[in-house]
Parts: structure tokens; C-alpha cells; sequence
């Protein structure tokens, strides 16, 4: 029999029961499954042969390798990419151990774990880790078993932007004897820090079989290896002047947990961890360490852009490069339970962490999600979450929802119905981890929604509407206020609509009692794209630009801070636009990966390091006129100059944060600005206008990659003239080849409304730039060489892969 015990008495030596002493280890699980679309009940026995399916490596998404069409039943909202139902199969022989565990860091969704045709597991929710024993359903040791997984994305829509279809995320063997530390086990906080000494406190929860005597012990290791304390479990251990965690030196200490038994170690594992201090406070918002800090947020779904949700650690890495250059310092997992590898991430970037766990809770749009299994699944997903992620230093607060259906009732018993259901899931998570304050994301700002009023939120959480911030303050006094959702502008990189001045609104169809836009806001628009100057908001009014929704965050010291919608472009949500767009237009970086230009309204207020950037690009037609825009940094003002003569020197202001040359007359050549401060020059940058492409550039992001089947190397495709210039509106058609030792694992261009397959070989560029993302094969040591078709001719680069 095995029993559960929370280790959590101070006590020099944990008593539990305990049983053999096999050491754990953990295999990556992810190589040599079978996959196949479709269903039959007969694909869960062992004897079944899989032997014609395709064989592949995890982490896998099905939907993105599909044809984008707008009939798929996700729609366009879903990304328009196939749903359906797929099985995946792997056979392994019985280990020589305890006990054998199999963890899964997502399957989405609606997964069914057999084994040996036995079920084993299931789990609705496609967001949340889980772990399946296998010991009782296996072979004796040294014997074939099988594992099958039936994945079922059969009802859609099943979620309000693409979500992915497979098994995802990453899957490993867990082995074990019979005593072991428990799946997230292991429960790391600092109840006590200053600058001479933190206090680390860590609990462990163990499983073992009655019987005989065993303990628990931590040694803490600092980020070169050396022991900084050690001590038992559930009892005070004392690191002497701590190196702080924070989102400039993101230091993490290890802590390292060992079962033991006769003196003998039977179980590890280690957990990473850093020492840091956060407070909330209602007049000055946020505060890291002590020093006031403005959470400078993004929101991510999870796609990875053209290689869909199949989780791949560079992919992610890359995204959060990209948003840290322009000096975000945090993410909302918007609106799930996100990868691992994003909270392992940040932790070693120096990025805070708004985790959240559901958008909506029952009612679902779609209906076909999560939403009909919400009440019998939540406190089991809530809990599972916050174990899970509750050791890292990088989350800062928990969001147990997004703009749930939940905050309004229609009648007082509703209100209570609401209201205690809010509190219950703020309960999960507080008995879980009572160090973080709880938020939800909440669309109806107004005194009575059920969530603020149910009094189970420590911080008022509000999706735009920055009108209401001071309203809010007023009626929740006493509350800490967060913008856990802002701006939703919407741009396509490199198409600049004139003039610049005035506001447009995306697209327009007759939603949801929108006031149709006027003639002037609809000026000049080609359906299916947006403009990328900062004056294009979505058709809702609460929305506004990126510097509108800013400048309300930036000048209430108390508001803690906000989070864009969003960080990067993904699939699916092509607001105001239908077929052929299938993805998003609000990221200040396109899905493909490049910046689009109010990224660098970002970088000029978040970053001090001294950055300037022009926009648009200088190839237009004789006479045009072109707004030019500048956004800066770290100078007074600055001058614009067309082929060398001075069109005036200007400055951006409290209320308009990039400086404007309205119609500048366009006429070919170079158009330069320069920022002066105190006369002197600071920084330059300039665009020059590019004649006929003739041939194509290829420029990879790391030349060098690992050999283990994992990592990536994005390349961009640019076409340049025949003096080497970039032409910005370039939009030759490409085919690429990878040959040797890896393989063409995506391609792009982050044109939200092309509609050529992510997973092809085919792609052209938009506003002059295409991507291309190679994979290594696992144990394939040499050169990946990508080559690049087109009418400009062909050109290749090599990838090493070591
Ligand atoms: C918000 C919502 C997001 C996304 C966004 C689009 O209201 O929380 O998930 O739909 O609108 O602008």
C-alpha cells in the first residue's frame, strides 16, 4: 500500500516509510513514436501494427501541418488549420526499476493515455502537465509494452485563437523505486530575506510504502556549484548575504533534494530557484527587491509562429529575445497554463510572469474546449498548475481567468453562484501557494462585477479601458490595480497607409454593434491588411493605439503596469478580417518574427540604451507625400534630412511619443534623421530607396546549432538590389531545400492573410522579408544547407550542426 505524507514539520530528520533503493532517473521520451490521424478502438492494443504510421519525434502539432481553407471547423478565429483526431504510439521495454512514470507537459486535448491497451490516464484540459504511472500496467522487465496516446480536437472551435492539435509539449520516463519524492514535490519559499541572510524553507511530499525509516535533506547550491546551506526538510536553512534574483541579474540558486535511507540516497531532484522580494502597494503599484518597478508586460499565446504549438525551447527563446530587446521585462501566458520551458526561460532572462491558468471558465466560446468539463476538472487543473510552477522566481502573480462570463448575473442568486465560484478558485490557488497575490483578467469595469465585488482578488485586474482605471481605484480602494490587458492596435509590418495622422480602425464588419467607421478611417485600405504607423486601432472603442494606451500606465504611478495585447502576432483571431486571413494583426512583432515598427516606440520609452528608428521605408512614387516618423531616445530632439537637405528638427512631446515630418514630398534617394542632445549628435538612422531586386539574401539568427533533433536556426530571406540594398517591397515567390544533416521545419513571411501551407516548401516575401526555420536531426553531426529558389535567382547557406 502506498500512503502520501506532506513533509512539513521542523524536525531534524524527516520520518516517512520507504521502500527499495533504486536511484531516479529521467529519459527524455520524446524520439521513435508512431503517428496516425484518425480513430479506432483497436489502436490502444499492444498487439495492433503500427508499423505503416508515421514514425516522429515529440513535441508534434498536427493542425499546423495542415492546408489553411476557411471550411476547417476552427474557423478563421481558430486559425483555420485542421482539427480532428490523432493517436500516437511508442513501444519500450519494461525498465528495471520501482516505478516508471511518464510526465506530459501538455497534450491538446481531450488526451486518453493506454497502456498495453489498458487505460491508463486521460485529461480534458490541453493546457495543463500531468503525470501517469505505468508500473501496474507493464510487462516484466526486459518485455515489449506500448504506449498509445488518442488525442481528440474533434470538436471545434475549441478555443478563441489557434491552440494546436497532438502531444505538444515535451514527454519524459520518469524511474523510481518504490519510496519517491513526488511529481512536483518539491516546495521551495523564502519567508525571510534581507541583504545579510534569506531564510529558504522547502517541503517535500513524498510517496512511499509502509515500512521502513527514510528522511529527507536539501542542500542549496549557488549558480557555480558551491554549497551555500543546507539543512532538512520543513526547517529554516540560512544563506548569508544572497545574491538577489532580479530582471538584471536574474541570479538562481539549486536546490537539491535527496531521500535517503540507511544513508543511502533512493530519490533527487532539483529545483531552481531564485531569492527575490515582491510587494504590491496601492499608491505606488509594483516593487522588486525594493525598487519600484512598472510591469512592462506582453501578452503570448503559445503558437511558436509557422512551427505551430509543438513546443521547441529555441523557438520560445527567440520570441523572448526579441521582446526583451525592446525592454519588456514580464509575460502573461495569455490565457493558459503555459510550457515549462517559458517559466524555465524567464527565469534565466530576467522576465516577470503573470501565470494564468483559463480564458473563461464554463462558458467557453465555441462551447466545444474546456468549458463542459470546467466544474468537475478546475481545482484538480488549479492545483496541478500552481505546484508545478510555484518554485519559480519569475512568476510574480496568478491569474486564474480571462474575461470569464462569469462577472456579470442576471439575478442576486446568479451574483452569489459567481461570486463563490471566484473564490473558490482564488482558494485553490492560495492553498497552494499564499506568497503570490491572485488576479483574473476582467473585461467589465464596473462596481458590481461578480469577480471584483466576490472579494477574492488581491489585485484588480482590468482588460483595457484605461478610462477606468481612476474609477476603479475609487471603488476597490485598497487594491493594487494591474493592466492585465492593453492597446490591441493592429499593424501589417511594412505597408504605411496616408496620412498618418488621424485614427483608422482595422478592417470593419458589422460586429457586435460597432459603429461602422467613418470614410476617412476607412481611407485607402486594401482588405486583409492594416497600416503599420501607430494610428490603426480594433473595432471596439476601448481600444486605442500603443502610445494611447501607454501614456495612461506611464502617468498613474499606482496602476503596477500592463500587458499588450500582444507581444507577437499568432495564429488564428484575424480581428476585423475573415478569410484569407487566418492570424493576428496586433503584435508589435509579426508572426514570422520581425519587428514591426511600434516595437520601437517601446524600445525609445522602456530601454535606456540609445536606440532612434525611422519609418516608412523611402520607395514611393515621385511626388507622393509621406509622413515620416522618428521614435528616439536619450536626446533633445531631431532632423530629418532628404538627400542631405534639412526638412527641420522636431521632438516628440509627453502626449506624442515619436516625432512626425507630415508629407514630406517624396523624391528618391536617402532619408536620414539624427538625434541631437545638447546639441551634440547622438544617434542616426536612415532608409535609401532600393531600385529592382536582383538577387536574393540569406541571414541566419545562429550559424551553429546542437545535433539534437531540438534546436533551430531561423533564417530571413531578404531581396536586395544590385547595390546590395534591401528592397522593402519585394514579394518574389520562393521555394526552399534543406539538404544534409537537417531539415526545412517551417516557413513564413508574417503576412497575416497568406494563405500558402506554414509546413510547405513554398513562400513569398511580404514587405521584402520570408523565413525559413531549420531543424537539426538527432545525432547528425556536419551541415545543413538551406537553399532558396526564385525568379532572383538561387541562393544557399550552410547551418553547422554539432
Ligand atoms: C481581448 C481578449 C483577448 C483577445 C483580444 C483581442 O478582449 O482578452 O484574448 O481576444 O481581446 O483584441
Amino acid at each position: 500500500m502506498v500512503r502520501r505524507i506532506i513533509l512539513s514539520v521542523l524536525a531534524a530528520a524527516v520520518i516517512a516509510a520507504c521502500g527499495t533503493t533504486s536511484p531516479r532517473t529521467t529519459e527524455d521520451f520524446n524520439f521513435d513514436w508512431q503517428f496516425q490521424l484518425g480513430d479506432d478502438a483497436a489502436w490502444s492494443d499492444a498487439s495492433f501494427d503500427d508499423s505503416g504510421w508515421r514514425s516522429l519525434h515529440l513535441p508534434h502539432d498536427w493542425s499546423i501541418e495542415g492546408e489553411f481553407s476557411p471550411n476547417h471547423p476552427a474557423g478563421t478565429n481558430g486559425g483555420a488549420l485542421p482539427g480532428g483526431i490523432g493517436w500516437y504510439r511508442k513501444h519500450f521495454k519494461t525498465p528495471d526499476s520501482g516505478r516508471a512514470f511518464v510526465e506530459f507537459d501538455g497534450v491538446y486535448l481531450n488526451s486518453t493515455v493506454y497502456v498495453n491497451g489498458k487505460k491508463a490516464a486521460e485529461r480534458p484540459y490541453g493546457y495543463s502537465s500531468f503525470n501517469v504511472e505505468l508500473t501496474d500496467f507493464l510487462n516484466p522487465v526486459g518485455q515489449d509494452n506500448v504506449i498509445a496516446v488518442r488525442v481528440d480536437h474533434s470538436k471545434q472551435p475549441s478555443g478563441r485563437w489557434y491552440t494546436g492539435s497532438g502531444i505538444y509539449r515535451n514527454v519524459r520516463l520518469v524511474l523510481t523505486g518504490n519510496a519517491r519524492i513526488d511529481y512536483n514535490g518539491v516546495w521551495v519559499t523564502t519567508p525571510e530575506i534581507s541583504d545579510e541572510r534569506a531564510g529558504v524553507l522547502v517541503k517535500t511530499d513524498i510517496n512511499a510504502p509502509e515500512g521502513a525509516v527514510c528522511s529527507v535533506s536539501h542542500r542549496i547550491l549557488d549558480a557555480d556549484g558551491r554549497t551555500v546551506a543546507k539543512g532538512s526538510d520543513g526547517v529554516l536553512m540560512t544563506i548569508a548575504t544572497p545574491h538577489r534574483w532580479d530582471i538584471d541579474d536574474p541570479y538562481l540558486y539549486t536546490v537539491e533534494t535527496s531521500l535517503e535511507k540507511d544513508g543511502k540516497v533512493i530519490d533527487r531532484v532539483t529545483t531552481r530557484i531564485g531569492i527575490r522580494e515582491t510587494a504590491w502597494d496601492v499608491d505606488h503599484g509594483f516593487f522588486l527587491n525594493g525598487r519600484q518597478v512598472k510591469i512592462n508586460g506582453a501578452c503570448l499565446h503559445h503558437d511558436l509562429g509557422c512551427i505551430g504549438t509543438a513546443m521547441h525551447r529555441r523557438a520560445l527563446q527567440r520570441q523572448l529575445e526579441i521582446l526583451s530587446a525592446a525592454g519588456f521585462n514580464a509575460i502573461r501566458t495569455s490565457h493558459n497554463i503555459p510550457a515549462p520551458e517559458l517559466l524555465e526561460l524567464c527565469d534565466e532572462m530576467g522576465l516577470m510572469v503573470l501565470d494564468e491558468a483559463f480564458d473563461k471558465w464554463r462558458g467557453s466560446r465555441g462551447g466545444a474546449g474546456y468549458g463542459p468539463y470546467f466544474d468537475e476538472w478546475n481545482t484538480r487543473d488549479l492545483t496541478d498548475w500552481v505546484r508545478r510552477d510555484r518554485n519559480h522566481p519569475s512568476v510574480i502573480i496568478w491569474s486564474i481567468g480571462n474575461e470569464i462570463g462569469e462577472q456579470s448575473a442576471r439575478t442576486p442568486e446568479q451574483r452569489i453562484a459567481n461570486e463563490e465560484l471566484s473564490r473558490h478558485l482564488a482558494d485553490v490557488v492560495r492553498a497552494n501557494d499564499p506568497t503570490r497575490p491572485v488576479t483574473c483578467g476582467c473585461n467589465g469595469p464596473d462596481k458590481d462585477n461578480c469577480v471584483y465585488t466576490s472579494g477574492a482578488l488581491d489585485v484588480i485586474g482590468l482588460n483595457y479601458r484605461a478610462y477606468t482605471y481612476d474609477s476603479l481605484r475609487v471603488w476597490f480602494a485598497g487594491k493594487p490595480i494591474l493592466g492585465t490587458e492593453t492597446v490591441s492596435a493592429q499593424n501589417s509590418r511594412g505597408i504605411y497607409y496616408q496620412p498618418s495622422t488621424g485614427i483608422r480602425v482595422a478592417g470593419w464588419s458589422p460586429w457586435a454593434g460597432v459603429p461602422k467607421p467613418t470614410e476617412e478611417e476607412l481611407a485607402g485600405q486594401i482588405p486583409n491588411e492594416c497600416t503599420a504607423y501607430d494610428n490603426c486601432r480594433a473595432i471596439w472603442d476601448c481600444t486605442t493605439t500603443h502610445e494611447g494606451s501607454w501614456i495612461p500606465i506611464r502617468d498613474r504611478e499606482w496602476v503596477a503596469g500592463g500587458f499588450i495585447w500582444t507581444g507577437f502576432d499568432y495564429l488564428g483571431e484575424p480581428t476585423a478580417f475573415g478569410w484569407p486571413s487566418r492570424s493576428s494583426y496586433f503584435g508589435i512583432v509579426d508572426l514570422a518574427g520581425f519587428p514591426k515598427d511600434p516595437y520601437y516606440m517601446y524600445q525609445s520609452e522602456w530601454t535606456d540604451r540609445t536606440m532612434i528608428h525611422l519609418l516608412p521605408h523611402w520607395n514611393w512614387t515621385e511626388g507622393e507625400k509621406i509622413d515620416v516618423w522618428a521614435y528616439y531616445n536619450n536626446a533633445d530632439e531631431v532632423e530629418l534630412f532628404l538627400n542631405g537637405k534639412s526638412l527641420g528638427r522636431t521632438s516628440k512631446t509627453r502626449d506624442c511619443l515619436h516625432a512626425i515630418w507630415p508629407e514630406v514630398v517624396f523624391e528618391p534617394g536617402r532619408i536620414e534623421v539624427v538625434s541631437y542632445k545638447d546639441g551634440k549628435e547622438v544617434a542616426r538612422d536612415f532608409r535609401e530607396t532600393a531600385g529592382d531586386p536582383v538577387a536574393l539574401k540569406l541571414t541566419a539568427d545562429r550559424s551553429t546549432i546542437n545535433a539534437d533533433g531540438y534546436d533551430l536556426s531561423f533564417v530571413t530571406v531578404e531581396a536586395v538590389d544590385a547595390q546590395g540594398r534591401e528592397v522593402p517591397t519585394a514579394g518574389q515567390m520562393l521555394e526552399f531545400k534543406v539538404s544534409g544533416k537537417g531539415e526545412l521545419f517551417g516557413v513564413d513571411n508574417g503576412d497575416a492573410a497568406d494563405t500558402l501551407c506554414l509546413k510547405g516548401n513554398r513562400m513569398q516575401l511580404f514587405s521584402g522579408k520570408a523565413l525559413a526555420v531549420v531543424r537539426s536531426v538527432k545525432g547528425e553531426k556536419g551541415s545543413a544547407v538551406l537553399t532558396v529558389n526564385s525568379e532572383l535567382g538561387e541562393k544557399s547557406i550552410t547551418i553547422k550542426t554539432k
